[in-house]
């Protein structure tokens, strides 16, 4: 059942170019563009939304970050991630011209689920982009757009979340095409970009795992550890924080980069070990303010691991360690900036001998609220 390997979230970090190539198989028709079957709310209603909602909770509301930078750039519409336990008992502002878009592995979290019906009673139409075939969210929503990451085992969610995003992605470029945000070659190039995922994704196993495995391993002895990004490295940054706290039981936290200064910095002492996503060197005004919030960190004592593209030397001076990812777009650096950080937070917990398939505490769906 476990394709070989030794746990199902080893299983399923592997599976991931495979989650993210059946998410997109069957999306662009031989004209180039894209074709969402089940998209079953009305062009004139999608045409009109002046807002879009995202409700979910944990990994998958981590999704919904990273398709609020993707959306409001190609799209112009307004995206706002709602907790969706917060969602539920406040007195958001809903209208018939809000989409909803409830986002959840499982399709079965009650507070997703209390969160779509509360949007609906206000008159949203609601589209689900769910995991689980006829699950109670699939059902109760007036579209889905189905990820096909296969089932998920383990509870730490790795492949249902690259194929959540790569679900945004489409979502997103959907609306742009469909209000004509942006010209179909544009649609088109992103799609192309997409579509060399599944092969950049099994290229940074390859030449990666390894590497991160042993750091891990190595790590096991640490008690404390931050992650910093800006832009969509933000919400990388705190699905790193969070795998390696429902796994390996360790402190970690997310920040966006930005933030150091404004607090967290006076955590950083001797050897802490701090995680920076860096963007590409292509966007040189959000590259050098990452590698300033390095060197700020580093001055500190921090021992820095660094995420950066292949080729990009500003960064080796001032990491103990860096991570190399193939180059791609910004917008879509999460699908691969955020496997190395789950490779991390495995390999971890397996060298303080922990279950990594069933962490104490959780449930893989929570059916209560
Ligand atoms: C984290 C994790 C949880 C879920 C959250 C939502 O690894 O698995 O944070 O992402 O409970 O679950 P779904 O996606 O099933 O609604």
């Amino acid at each position: 059942v476990k394709g070989g390997y030794e746990t199902f979230m080893d299983k399923e970090i592997h599976d991931q170019p495979t989650a993210v190539a059946d998410t997109l198989l069957g999306r662009v028709n031989d004209r180039g563009e894209l074709v969402l079957d089940e998209m079953r709310i009305d062009p004139s209603v999608l045409r009109s939304v002046d807002k879009i909602i995202v409700v979910a909770c944990g990994t998958a509301a981590y999704a919904g970050h990273v398709a609020k930078y993707a959306i409001e750039h190609w799209c112009r519409i307004p995206v706002e991630i709602e907790l969706a336990h917060e969602f539920r008992y406040r007195d958001p502002i809903v209208s018939e011209k809000t989409l909803t878009v409830a986002i959840s592995q499982s399709g079965e979290t009650m507070d997703t689920i209390q969160a779509i019906r509360h949007a609906r009673e206000q008159g949203s139409r609601v589209l689900a982009i769910v995991n689980t075939y006829g699950s109670t969210i699939a059902r109760e929503a007036d579209a889905v757009l189905y990820t096909h990451a296969g089932p998920e085992v383990a509870v730490a969610s790795t492949k249902a979340f690259l194929a959540q995003i790569t679900a945004c992605y489409l979502l997103g470029l959907y609306l742009a095409q469909l209000r004509g945000n942006k010209w179909p070659d544009e649609v088109a190039d992103y799609l192309e970009n997409l579509g060399q995922m599944p092969a950049k994704l099994e290229r940074l196993l390859a030449e990666q795992e390894d590497m991160v495995r042993e750091l891990g391993a190595q790590m096991a002895d640490q008690t404390s550890f931050l992650f910093l990004g800006r832009h969509v490295g933000y919400p990388v940054a705190l699905e790193g924080a969070l795998k390696l706290k429902e796994v390996a039981y360790v402190h970690a936290e997310g920040f966006a980069a930005g933030e150091l200064k404004h607090g967290p910095i006076a955590l950083v002492e001797e050897g802490l070990p701090v995680f920076v996503i860096v963007p590409t060197p292509r966007r040189p005004v959000l590259h050098d303010k990452v590698i300033s919030n390095i060197q700020e960190v580093r001055a500190r004592g921090a021992r820095t691991i660094v995420i950066a593209e292949e080729g990009d030397e500003a960064v080796t001076p001032f990491a103990d360690t860096v991570i190399r990812i193939p180059a791609t777009p910004t917008l879509m650096w999460p699908l691969l900036t955020v496997v190395p950080l789950q490779i991390f937070a495995a390999a971890l917990a397996k060298a303080k001998g922990l279950d990594v398939d069933q962490p104490r505490n959780l449930a893989k769906s929570v059916t209560v609220e």
